[in-house]
């Protein structure tokens, strides 16, 4: 081979090589990264596509060489030389990609490991994953839940995914790490937010009718923030039976699929609460019944109108959480939606 065409090789390499990482660099191809992990799985991406350009500018150099150098000449009807078998260039071609499968193999695995690790001084909270819902509880803050998970900022939180019907799938595209919420099994995810914002949590396993519905956010707060909401969280817990009802109400995401004034929620998923009292005597029930009912049984009564099996039964809600919020639902309905 001669020296001019190693040259032009080489040059065809970095060209194409170049064109290939100003495509990887310029279009910002993830979302922002708000978490350790991320990080970390951010280098995995770097180190393979990192790879894959190289390998590119060299399989695209050897193509564009040869189109342009062997190129047959229009009057040239002859065939070309036979060539059976090169055991050199076969062991390369064995050996480089094994090479660089093993490189990412490793880099993967040592991030996974490093990735599962929540450390000694970690926090912990139980994710439910339901049709269509997902909620938080804090048990090292005495079981309090909430809608959306709230997470203080540069502490590792080990979350503990459970399911309640059909296969889920936590995500959030900033933190990187992802997990299936599977019925009958834990899992855990670890994360430790290094970002403050707000996050969109999405359910990436197709789950029923709702599953595009199944979003919610996860909210990073600095450390004192954080700790003054677990405070005021506590206390409304503690508050009379309306109040807690609202919380109940907002802590199982049923805003996400209803309309109430009382709760400022705007959802269309699910028949309108403003209206409870009129379809109590549709179905011929008194108002309180029929609420605890839908609740627990929602299949006895469907409105019209609405898909039957789109509400899950929420019939694991502790008694005295059932309570307050079929409390709650019966004053905000005969307030007329005040
Ligand atoms: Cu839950 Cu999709």
């Amino acid at each position: 081979m001669r020296r001019g065409s190693i040259l032009q090789l080489v040059g065809l390499g970095i060209l194409f090589g170049a064109i290939a990482t100003l495509v990887a660099l310029l279009i910002p191809w993830l979302p922002p990264v708000a978490s350790k992990q991320r990080d970390r799985i951010d280098l995995v991406f770097w180190v393979t596509t990192g790879i894959c350009i190289a390998v590119f500018a060299f399989v695209a150099a050897v193509i564009a060489y040869s189109l342009l150098k062997f190129r047959v000449r229009p009057d040239d009807d002859s065939d070309g030389p036979p060539i059976h078998g090169h055991t050199g260039i076969e062991i390369v071609w064995t050996a480089v990609p094994a090479i660089l499968v093993a490189a990412i193999s490793v880099v993967s695995a040592v991030v996974l490991v490093q990735n599962d690790a929540a450390g000694k001084n970690h926090m912990n909270v139980n994710v439910t994953a339901r049709q269509f819902a997902w909620t938080f509880s804090y048990p090292d803050e005495g079981q309090l839940t909430s809608a959306q998970l709230r997470l203080p900022l540069d502490r590792a939180v080990e979350l503990h995914l459970r399911a309640l019907d059909v296969i889920h799938s936590f995500w959030v595209p900033e933190f990187g790490q992802k997990s299936d919420a599977v019925p009958g099994q834990d899992t855990t995810l670890v994360i430790t937010p290094t970002k403050l914002g707000t996050y969109p949590v999405i359910c990436t396993e197709l789950c029923g009718l709702g599953h595009a519905l199944m979003r919610t956010s996860a909210i990073v707060m600095e450390p004192g923030a954080f700790a003054a909401w677990v405070k005021e969280q506590k206390t409304v817990a503690a508050a009379p039976p309306g109040q807690a009802g609202q919380a109940v109400f907002a802590s199982n995401g049923c805003g996400s699929c209803h309309t109430l004034k009382a709760a400022g929620t705007t959802g269309t998923a699910g028949p309108d609460l403003d209206k409870l009292p009129a379809y109590a005597k549709q179905a011929g029930k008194p108002l309180e019944d029929f609420i605890r009912e839908s609740i627990v049984d929602p299949n006895a009564y469907v409105q019209p109108g609405f898909p039957k099996g789109l509400m899950p039964p929420f019939s694991t809600l502790p008694q005295d959480q059932l309570d307050s919020l079929v409390t709650y639902l019966v004053e905000s309905s005969k307030g007329g939606g005040k």
